[in-house]
């Protein structure tokens, strides 16, 4: 891995991506960990310290580019759009599978997809990491409404102006990952912050964090 200052894109771990790796234990042992949106690689270096196999699936090849910069040789890094469902992640089953911050860019249908096919390539006893946006969120409302809590954003100041975010529930969130990607014993975490981007104060940001295994 690259020092600090050379790393590209994000330098650290999502905060409760960190949490769920220790807190699961999953420094103890090693295995492969999917991201699904996993951008530059600021996730998976955490995994990569602890020698877990790395799959990177994400649409930006800029943001894979510096995933292979950052993360090394080793990694296997997909270039693929999840709107369009989950491309063909070779034939080892997953033991961690981490969405954070990704499931908002996909309207509820396309999210059932992705989720569905992922259950399918869980190893048994795998962990699954889900972190996204609650209807409380800043954006939430601002922009033209496309499907329930779905909306087309005109947030110039949050750099999302014209993408699509859907907004959950926190109920609505853990019932689905639990009916589509089997979770048994979910974890639910409302995390909330105040952000200045672009001189606006963006309040609240409001994410739900979910983990836990499958059977
Ligand atoms: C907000 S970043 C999150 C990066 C990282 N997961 C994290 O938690 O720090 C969202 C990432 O999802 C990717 N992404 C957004 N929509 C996508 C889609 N439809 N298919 C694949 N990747 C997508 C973006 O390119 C970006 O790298």
């Amino acid at each position: 891995m690259p020092a600090l200052p050379d790393i590209r894109g994000l330098k650290y771990p999502d905060e409760f991506v960190a949490r769920h790796f220790f807190k699961r234990g999953l420094h103890q042992r090693a295995g492969r960990v999917v991201e699904l949106g996993g951008g530059t690689g600021n996730n998976l270096s955490l995994y990569a310290a602890y020698g877990w196999s790395l799959t990177d699936v994400d649409y930006s090849q800029a943001a894979l580019d510096d995933a292979r910069w950052n993360l090394g040789p080793d990694a296997t890094l997909i270039q693929a759009d999840l709107s369009q469902g989950l491309p063909d992640l070779g034939d080892a089953p997953i033991d961690v599978l981490l969405i954070p911050n990704l499931l908002c860019y996909l309207t509820a249908a396309q999210a059932s997809v992705v989720l569905t096919a992922a259950r399918a390539r869980l190893s048994p006893g795998a962990e699954v990491f889900v972190r996204t946006r609650l209807v409380d969120d800043y954006r939430c409302g601002k922009g033209v409404e496309e499907e329930p809590n779905g909306w087309r954003l005109a947030t110039p100041e949050t750099g999302e102006a014209g993408l699509f975010n859907l907004f959950y529930t926190a109920e609505g969130l853990v019932e689905r990952l639990v009916s589509e990607l089997g979770l048994i014993d979910p974890v639910a975490l409302k995390v909330a912050f105040d952000n200045v981007q672009n001189g606006v104060l963006v309040a609240p940001n409001s994410d739900l964090v979910v983990w836990g295994a499958v059977a």
